[in-house]
């Protein structure tokens, strides 16, 4: 049987980044994935770009259920310390907003800059993982194309978003293979759908961005949302789609910056008609769409009383939608919940239980804010478990 130091399960961000930290510890590296390439969410990532990290990465950017448990990789591994990589693999990046850097060029230089990182340890692409078994101190790790022994085990195999692009469970089979604990999961990142009766207004308005701002649960954001034929979707549905479940009522303005009943109270006068004056203050297909929703599609701003404009104002500043779901892990950029953090050592990212298996990445529970916290938490996390071996 063949033998190595380690095996690591799944050759996407974390697990091509933990190859790199453990092959500079001189290990033996086994990288094994079922998919015929590398990283392919690196090549996705960031509309192609790859938002690699943010800057102002901390446990606060993170949800989970025990929200302190990122922080000493996340303290050990900081951002400048990936930045130093690319810039010293010569990719030319910048700062979009609010912290979040992109590649200026194609996202595929993250993977070419990883696999560089990681020579020496050995990539087997395409390959079938049967299973993993413990032999006394060891593991024998199954696959297609034979068994391998190995001392240690990484399971780096992603959350289920995206199946169609090799996501599956793997990650969360195996810890509950080896008794560890799981917390449910879910899609988030994700964009909110409306039953039928509900996308009246969406679905007129397809394709239109505004600026709005959700506060909902412990989440609130400011940021584009964008109404879709399904319903909801924009960075600030992505980021409250974390934080919202399944029956809940969300709040939304979409004037962040008006009230727009008293901006309506205040141009009372003259003959102009309530969505010409409400046109002036928001997009006007919303403002069309907002004044026929409130049945003064033809109506003279000067005839409504104040409770109509009271009611016209919340129905912008305090939008209230009930979603109805998800569009699901075929679109959500990650999965909430996973492999349970009180199992797992937190500078090592092992198994409390058993010292040899390690779980990073996206699989363990801790989900990260849009903006290039997702990709830093597997850095941080692969390498804590890449010193490690
Ligand atoms: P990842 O999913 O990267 O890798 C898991 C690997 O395991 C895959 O290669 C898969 O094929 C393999 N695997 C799974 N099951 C297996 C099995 N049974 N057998 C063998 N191999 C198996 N984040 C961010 O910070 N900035 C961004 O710009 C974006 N953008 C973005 C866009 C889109 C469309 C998506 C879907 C996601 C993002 N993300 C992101 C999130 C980010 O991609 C994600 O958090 C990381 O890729 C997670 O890294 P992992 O290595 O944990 O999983």
């Amino acid at each position: 049987m063949e033998h190595a130091n380690i095996v690591i399960l799944g050759a996407g961000a974390a697990g091509l980044f933990c190859a790199g930290s453990a092959v500079a510890q001189g290990r033996r590296v086994v990288v094994l994935d079922h998919a015929p390439t590398p990283a392919e969410k690196i090549r996705i990532s960031g509309g192609g770009r790859c938002n690699f990290t943010n800057l102002a990465t901390g446990p606060d950017r993170f949800l989970s259920d025990n929200p302190r448990f990122a922080a000493s990789a996340l303290a050990r591994y900081r951002p400048q310390a990936f930045v130093d990589l690319v810039d010293r693999a010569g990719i030319a990046w910048h700062e979009k907003t609010q912290g979040q850097l992109f590649c200026d060029g194609k996202a595929t230089q993250i993977t070419d800059m990883l696999l560089d990182r990681m020579a020496g340890a050995e990539l087997r692409l395409g390959t079938r993982i049967d299973g993993v078994a413990q032999d006394g101190d060891r593991f024998v790790v199954a696959t297609a194309g034979g068994s391998i022994s190995t001392g240690r085990v990484v399971v780096a195999t992603g959350g289920k978003s995206i199946p169609k692009i090799g996501a599956t469970g793997l990650g969360y089979d195996l810890a509950r293979q080896f008794g560890l604990r799981l917390v449910e999961t879910r899609p988030a990142l994700v964009p909110l759908t409306f039953a039928e009766q509900d996308l009246a207004l969406c679905r007129p308005l397809a394709g239109l961005s505004v600026e709005a701002r959700i506060t909902h649960g412990k989440g609130s954001f400011r940021d584009a949302l964008l109404f879709t034929h399904r319903g909801l979707s924009g960075p600030v549905i992505l980021q409250i789609s974390s934080f919202w479940q399944a029956g809940e009522v969300l709040t939304i303005d979409l004037a962040p910056d008006r009230d727009i009943a008293a901006d309506l109270k205040a141009a009372r006068g003259g003959k102009a008609q309530v969505a010409t004056v409400l046109a002036q203050m928001l997009p006007e297909r919303l403002a069309q769409s907002v004044a026929a929703d409130a049945g003064l599609a033809q109506a003279r701003l000067a005839d409504q009383p104040n409770a109509r404009l009271d009611a016209l104002g919340a129905r912008v500043n305090r939008w209230q939608v009930r979603p109805v779901g998800t569009e699901g892990y075929r679109t959500a950029e990650v999965t909430l919940g996973g492999v349970d953090t009180r199992d797992l050592d937190a500078r090592t990212m092992q198994a409390r239980q058993v010292p040899a298996l390690a779980f990073i990445g996206e699989c363990v529970d801790v989900t990260g804010w849009l903006g290039g916290y997702n990709f830093q938490w597997a850095w941080a996390s692969a390498d804590a478990a890449g010193r490690a071996a």
